[in-house]
C-alpha cells in the first residue's frame, strides 16, 4: 500500500486583488488500504486537494509525502511516473476520449505504461467485463449511458493496477440509482483488490460506508472518524 501524507498543505489562488485559500494547512494521511471519503460542499476545496494529492498540481506551501518521499523534490518525470503506475483517477465528467471505443480508452493508459498490445487487449477486456461492460467493448462514449461511461472510466483507472484510486465526485452527474451502483463498484474494488479509494463527494450517504471520513470546509480538513 502506497502511503500518502500531507503536512500543512496549502493552495492559494490570486484572483484580481483578492486571495482565495482553496486548501488551508491540510494534514491528511492514508497509510493502509481504506475507503476514505472527503465530504464537503461545492467550493470547499475538494478538487484542489485531490489534485494536489494526485500530484497533478503543486502546493503554495506545505508538503506531500508519498512513501516518505518529499514529492517537492521529484522531477516532473518522476511525478508523472507515480501518477501513471500508482494512482488511478476517476472524474465527475468521466474524461473519456470521445473518438475511442471503451476498449481503446482503457488500453490507452496501458499503452502509455509500455505494455504490449496483446497484454493491453486482454487486460482491457477483462477489466471491462469486471465492471459489467463485456457487451459494450466497441461502443464509443456517446453510445453509452452516463453510468456506463463512469464504469469505463473506472476500468481505465484500474488499468495499471494502482495502489490508490482518486475519485473526484464520481457520482456528481449520476441519478441516485446509478450513483449507488458506482459507489458499490468502487467499494468492491477497495475490498476485493485491496486498493485504497479516496473519494470526494457531497453525498452524505458515503458517511456510513467510509472507513475514514474527512470533512472539508473553506479548505480546512477535519478527520471525523
Ligand atoms: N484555478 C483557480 N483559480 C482561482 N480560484 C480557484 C481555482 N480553482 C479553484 N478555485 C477556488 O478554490 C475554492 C475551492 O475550489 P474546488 O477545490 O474546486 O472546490 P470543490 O471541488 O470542493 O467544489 C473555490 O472557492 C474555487 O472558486
Ligand atoms: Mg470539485
Amino acid at each position: 500500500m502506497m502511503k500518502i501524507k500531507t503536512v500543512d498543505l496549502t493552495k492559494t489562488y490570486r484572483v484580481g486583488p483578492s486571495r482565495i485559500i482553496a486548501v488551508d494547512k491540510v494534514n491528511f494521511e492514508v497509510n493502509k488500504v481504506t475507503f476514505t471519503a472527503i465530504v464537503g460542499l461545492s467550493g470547499s476545496g475538494k478538487s484542489t486537494l485531490l489534485n494536489l494529492i494526485g500530484l497533478n498540481d503543486c502546493p503554495t506551501s506545505g508538503k506531500i509525502f508519498i512513501e516518505n518521499t518529499d514529492t517537492s523534490l521529484l522531477s516532473d518525470r518522476e511525478r508523472r511516473k507515480i501518477r501513471l503506475f500508482h494512482i488511478g483517477f476517476v472524474f465527475q465528467t468521466f474524461n473519456l476520449l470521445p473518438t475511442l471505443s471503451a476498449l481503446e480508452n482503457v488500453e490507452l493508459s496501458m499503452s502509455l505504461a509500455g505494455k504490449s498490445q496483446k497484454e493491453q487487449r486482454e487486460k482491457a477486456v477483462r477489466l471491462l467485463e469486471n465492471v459489467g461492460l463485456g457487451d459494450r467493448l466497441s461502443h464509443r462514449p456517446r453510445e453509452l449511458s452516463i453510468g456506463e461511461m463512469q464504469r469505463v472510466a473506472i476500468a481505465r483507472a484500474l488499468a495499471n493496477d494502482p495502489e490508490v484510486i482518486i475519485a473526484d465526485e464520481p457520482t456528481g452527474e449520476l441519478d441516485s440509482k446509478t450513483a449507488k451502483e458506482i459507489i458499490g463498484l468502487l467499494f468492491d474494488i477497495n475490498r476485493n483488490h485491496k486498493t485504497t479509494v479516496i473519494i470526494a463527494t457531497h453525498d452524505e450517504k458515503i458517511v456510513e460506508i467510509a472507513d475514514m471520513l474527512y470533512t472539508i470546509r473553506d479548505g480546512k480538513l477535519k478527520l471525523e472518524h
